[in-house]
């Protein structure tokens, strides 16, 4: 259950396999960014206990992940290079509210539909390379990535459900809220081949 508001098309698929070098780029950054955020998570709230080993234990998959995605670029002959950044997490982000714990709480809920759009991507993105056939190893690599941001996903809804801050019936509708704002972000977004921009 990914709680996404809206379904990419399953013609993205194929549209990602056509640019797949810079999708593959794309997707190296966006490793490196979800480790990132959840060290940023244990810098920022060192007093929210319950947070401090599942992130770490993240940031050390993410980075495992981008490691992983280097090593498939290397293998393609795809240089790792600075890439101008999606405006998507920015804009997701607008949503949080600025006071706290209202603040931790839609940070993680942001997090959690961020690794929701990847796996549904990776999942689309799989299986159009399993259809073309160019890249065994590169399917094989989503295949195995797309189980574990589904886990990611659940890992934060399950850490903002820890903090407390509010009963079960409002985290699901706060859920939505962000789901749905999510899903017009990704609509608005640029059509350019990423992981998390418009869809052409
Ligand atoms: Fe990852
Ligand atoms: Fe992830």
């Amino acid at each position: 259950m990914l709680h996404l508001a809206s379904e990419t098309p399953e013609a993205w698929g194929r549209w990602a396999v056509a640019h797949l070098d810079t999708i593959v780029l794309d997707h190296a950054h966006c490793e490196r960014k979800a480790a990132s955020n959840a060290i940023n998570l244990i810098f920022r709230y060192t007093d929210q206990v319950h947070l401090m080993a599942p992130m770490s234990a993240l940031a050390r998959e993410e980075l495992e992940h981008f490691e992983q995605v280097l090593a498939h670029m290397q293998r393609r002959d795809i240089v790792f290079a600075r890439q101008f950044p999606s405006p998507y997490a920015g804009e997701l982000m607008k949503a949080c509210r600025v006071k706290e714990p209202e603040r931790l709480l839609d940070t993680l809920l942001c997090g959690a539909l961020i690794e929701a759009r990847s796996c549904e991507r990776m999942q689309l993105l799989h299986q159009a390379l399993v259809d073309d056939g160019c890249d065994d190893a590169l399917a094989a690599l989503y295949d195995s990535l797309l189980a574990c941001e589904a886990r990611h996903h659940a890992t934060y809804v399950e850490l903002a459900r820890g903090c407390s801050i509010v009963d079960e019936t409002a985290l699901r509708a706060r859920l939505q809220v962000l789901a749905e704002h999510e899903a017009a972000v990704v609509a608005r977004l640029p059509t350019e081949p990423r992981l998390h921009n418009g869809v052409p």
